[in-house]
């Protein structure tokens, strides 16, 4: 039996200790964060994710520290000081000790500043290799050796910080839904390959040889399962698994808060996470979001409003800097002498673009004189954009008092009505300067978008990333069903198969499967969607037509989703759902920079996992198991 653990049990954690605990006799297990040796006295901060305390070694204790007599012999006293000499860095050690007054040397950065632990006896866990980095937060360590030796990143504050904050959402959401009448219920990882939507992990099934399950990549089709099964209101925590490229908000595995209801309808669901986000950021932040939303409701925005204003359909809703379409005013000026623009007006002319649909499109955003952009600065904005495909450069006008442009291409060639027509569109004053982008619209959407936000940061309206305190929720509404591909002349389902659309919008299925909008719904913070999710589609024959417009024969169907259309066809509750996406909410609430700073164990940006080094190869013998081949 050991003295340490066995006999002595903890008493306190490193990070608890206060002036009113003076006096008293505590066990403190934990990290050796830093020592200093002061020959017969040594400190060391003693370190666990709650905090530091100090803790002195002190063989001299007598006259010091008389108190330390009553309590401790010379000769424990001495082992302990003797341990303490060796001790490094990341060692694990325990320590028995009395509370005492650091008098005159407090620390007041430390929330146990005001008193030190004079160590009666210690014990050493274990050694520790001296660490490949400091575990500090002031830390300049390359990411890459940060992620392979994880364990010991994890140790940084900041990180553990971030852990606990996905700790409380956890806790939070568990208990506000599970007070709604959410069964928490779980779904399988292996599942059938559906084709759409991302790419999916494919796992090889050794029982049934050449053929494969697909990593959930969400557990979408099972939630609907549930509600046909009468289990109403369904809500689960759960990792899903997508084969994209990562990004700093992509991973691809990452958790969600999935979340199903039955008898309900889109403001239902808005309700109900509304109340789930103002319960998180009361239980993780100790903000009470009334403060910012009084009603306890987050504004919504149509889909083509969000795209039409801000070019994006999870625009930041912290500040403004709207774009402004041009389209209309250039094509009514035949484009106005700017050749490319004179293009453009003649393919609509022609009937080479279609007017109703305005493939291509002229955008503009305003940068007010008071940004007091150098030229250089706005060569720096455009260099951030070369890396959008489809992008050709961005045309610049600075407006001269008399309403003229000057440092612009178009200059000379657009025509004195044109440009006042885009000056009075823009609402632009002299000195400001509007940014001109053409073409393709989901292009100029993506472009327009990214410089929106990089004028943002210039302008200093948002921090380069982060909060900066401002919070600025917004649902986004109402998106289209379909997506039209130009080259093949085909519709595809913008989200799934199974949204529903408006209900005012059913007939025109057939008529102009373009315009047909559907319940489906976005949930933005700070320009991140961190929520998405619809009313699904649960009748049978409104889910034929959309199929007929998806080109998708009944057969296909049946054996792509046959298991889902069976199950809607035998007693389909109405129902609707919606997932949050956790990491990137833990990403805000964090201040973090991506979602490797608030996953424990995330895949570096070549969706690697840098600690354990995999993917990796395996044995032949593996393969041939599995019947794979590897070229
Ligand atoms: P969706 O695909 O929109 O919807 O995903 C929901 C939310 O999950 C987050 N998310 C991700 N987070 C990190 N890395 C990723 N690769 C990643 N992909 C998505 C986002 C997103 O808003 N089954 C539907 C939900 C529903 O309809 O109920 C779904 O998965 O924050």
């Amino acid at each position: 039996m050991s003295r340490f653990i066995d006999e002595l049990k903890r008493t306190h954690r490193c990070g608890e200790l206060r002036a009113s605990d003076e006096g008293k006799v505590v066990v403190l297990f934990g990290w050796v964060a830093s020592r200093r040796d002061h020959g017969g006295c040594v400190f060391v901060d003693l370190r666990d994710r709650t905090g530091i305390t100090q803790i002195v070694f002190d063989r001299d204790y007598a006259q010091k520290h008389p108190q330390l007599a009553s309590h401790a012999s010379l000769e424990q006293v001495q082992a302990a000081h003797n341990q303490a000499e060796q001790m490094r860095s990341e060692w694990v050690i325990g320590i028995r000790g009395l509370v005492v007054s650091r008098g005159g040397n407090k620390n007041p950065k430390i929330p146990t500043g005001d008193i030190e632990v004079l160590v009666i006896e210690s014990t050493i866990f274990n050694k520790a290799e001296t660490p490949p980095f400091e575990v500090t937060d002031e830390i300049d360590t390359r990411e890459e050796i940060r992620l392979e030796k994880r364990y010991v990143d994890l140790r940084r504050t900041s990180l553990q910080k971030t852990l606990l904050t996905r700790h409380r959402i956890n806790q939070a959401t568990r208990n506000y839904l599970s007070g709604q009448g959410c069964l928490e219920l779980e779904t399988p990882y292996l599942v059938k390959y559906t084709p759409g939507g991302a790419r999916n992990f494919l796992v090889p099934a050794r029982m049934a040889p050449g053929k494969f399950f697909a990593l959930a990549e969400s557990p979408q089709l099972y939630k609907q399962l549930f509600m046909v099964a009468g289990f109403d209101r369904y809500f689960q925590i759960v990792k899903c698994f997508r084969d994209e490229d990562s990004r700093l908000d992509r991973q691809p595995e990452f958790t969600q808060i999935d979340i199903e209801l039955s008898f309900t309808n889109q403001d239902e669901i808005f309700r109900l996470i509304e109340g789930l986000v103002f319960a998180i950021f009361k239980e993780a932040l100790g903000l009470d979001l009334h403060t910012l939303y009084p009603s306890g409701r987050f504004p919504e925005m149509p889909y083509a409003e969000a795209m039409g204003k801000y070019g994006s359909d999870k625009p930041d809703m912290r500040f403004d800097l709207p774009h402004v379409d041009l389209t209309d005013v250039v094509l009514e000026h035949g484009g106005g002498g700017v050749p490319f623009w004179v293009e453009l007006a003649d393919k609509y002319k022609s009937g080479a673009l279609r007017m109703d649909i305005k493939p291509e499109i002229v955008k503009a955003i305003v940068i007010p004189a008071s940004a007091n952009l150098s030229r250089p600065q706005l060569e720096e904005l455009e260099k951030g954009l070369r890396e959008i495909k489809g992008f050709r450069g961005l045309a610049r006008a600075k407006l001269a008092d008399d309403g003229s442009w000057t440092q612009s291409p178009f200059a000379k060639s657009i025509t004195n009505e044109l440009r006042l027509a885009i000056n009075a569109a823009c609402g632009a004053k002299p000195g400001d300067i509007i940014c001109l982008q053409f073409g393709k619209e989901s292009v100029v959407h993506t472009v327009m978008a990214r410089l929106r936000g990089d004028v943002a940061k210039r302008m200093g309206l948002i921090p380069e990333y982060g909060h900066g305190n401002k919070w600025s929720f917004l649902w986004v509404t109402n998106p289209p069903l379909f997506e039209y591909d130009e080259e093949t002349n085909t519709f595809a389902a913008a989200h799934h198969a199974f949204t529903r659309p408006i209900d005012e919008h059913i007939p025109l299925l057939e008529q102009d499967p373009a315009r047909v909008e559907c319940y489906r719904y976005d949930l933005v913070l700070n320009g991140f969607e961190i929520g998405g999710g619809s009313v699904r589609l649960h009748d049978p024959e409104v889910q034929r037509r959309v199929f007929a417009v998806l080109g998708i024969k009944d057969e296909d169907a049946q054996a792509k989703f046959g298991f889902l259309l069976d199950a809607l066809k035998s007693g389909a509750p109405p129902h609707g759902g919606i997932a949050l996406g956790m990491d990137r909410l833990s990403m805000l609430l964090a201040n973090a920079q991506t979602l490797r700073d608030v996953i424990p164990f995330p895949k570096s940006n070549q969706a690697t996992d840098l600690m354990t080094g995999a993917p990796v190869a395996v044995e032949a013998a593996q393969l041939a198991e599995l019947k794979i081949k590897s070229v």
